[in-house]
């Protein structure tokens, strides 16, 4: 079975991710051992990182040249949400995933910029899908999940990392992805690895934790990405809050 990752920092000397070369050739081979097939190269694009696509073309092809067979480099590339995307992507300085109509989009982490909705809106007018990468990562997320339901009805899909679902991240972000996992949140699933140390490839990790069928799925949702074609929508719906009773409220601790 094909298997993709569809978040990575692999690319060198382009942002906080593989700072040499040899760490970039280093987790190619991690990559390919853990049964990656296709991985989507995904340098940040945010307010200390500007990207060029032919430099991050050249690079990918660096990397490709001394890959394994098994293993393809596609490129793609982590938008950091601002006001300003649709007139980046009038003006052609950011793209999406492959060419295709998927553009990787990252929130704050800890805001929820009242634009959001409007700015993705007017990306969604342009024919781009956002995939929200992280949305676990995501403070005002984890705390008002009828948000993420908002972006799922607007048209948006959602990308999990790889090191949330292990617990690389602590546990309250492991368990709201677990969360948002059982409620159909997810699309696709990325390793977000920016080095071979600290945020390492994690694929055969999340394999164990993560139900086979679901798996599949995610691996098919990406090959239909990567290749442009429609994906199924986001049926997420977020758990409705219970209320508390007037006892509970009088006698909170
Ligand atoms: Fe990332």
């Amino acid at each position: 079975m094909a298997c993709f990752d569809m978040h990575n920092h692999i690319l060198f000397g382009i942002d906080d991710g593989a700072s040499l070369e040899e760490i970039s050739h280093s987790m190619v081979a991690e990559a390919a051992a853990q049964g990656i097939t296709h991985l989507v190269c995904t340098p940040h694009f945010d307010h200390e990182y500007e990207q060029v696509k032919t430099d991050c073309m050249e690079r990918l092809q660096v990397l490709q040249s001394q890959a394994p067979q098994s293993l393809t480099l596609l490129l793609g590339l982590e938008v950091y949400l601002t006001s300003k995307l649709p007139q980046l992507f009038d003006n052609e300085r950011i793209w999406t995933l492959n060419n295709s109509r998927y553009m990787l989009i990252e929130l704050p982490m800890r805001r929820f910029p009242e634009y959001t909705f409007d700015v993705l809106a007017e990306l969604i007018k342009r024919g781009v899908t956002p995939i929200i990468a992280h949305p676990e990562r995501n403070q005002q997320l984890r705390e008002q999940p009828v948000l993420a339901q908002q972006l799922a009805e607007l048209g948006c899909r959602f990308q999990l990392n790889s090191s949330s679902i292990v617990g690389r991240h602590g546990d309250g972000i492991q368990q709201i992805a677990q969360q948002f996992l059982k409620l159909g949140l997810y699309s696709c699933l990325g390793s977000d690895a920016h080095n071979e140390s600290t945020r390492p490839i994690i694929m055969q990790e999340a394999k164990q934790v993560i139900d086979s069928d679901t798996f599949a799925y995610f691996m098919n949702q990406s090959e239909k990405i990567v290749r442009d074609e429609p994906i199924e929508l986001c049926a997420y719906r977020a758990p409705i809050a219970k209320k508390q009773s007037l006892f509970a409220k009088l006698f909170k601790k």
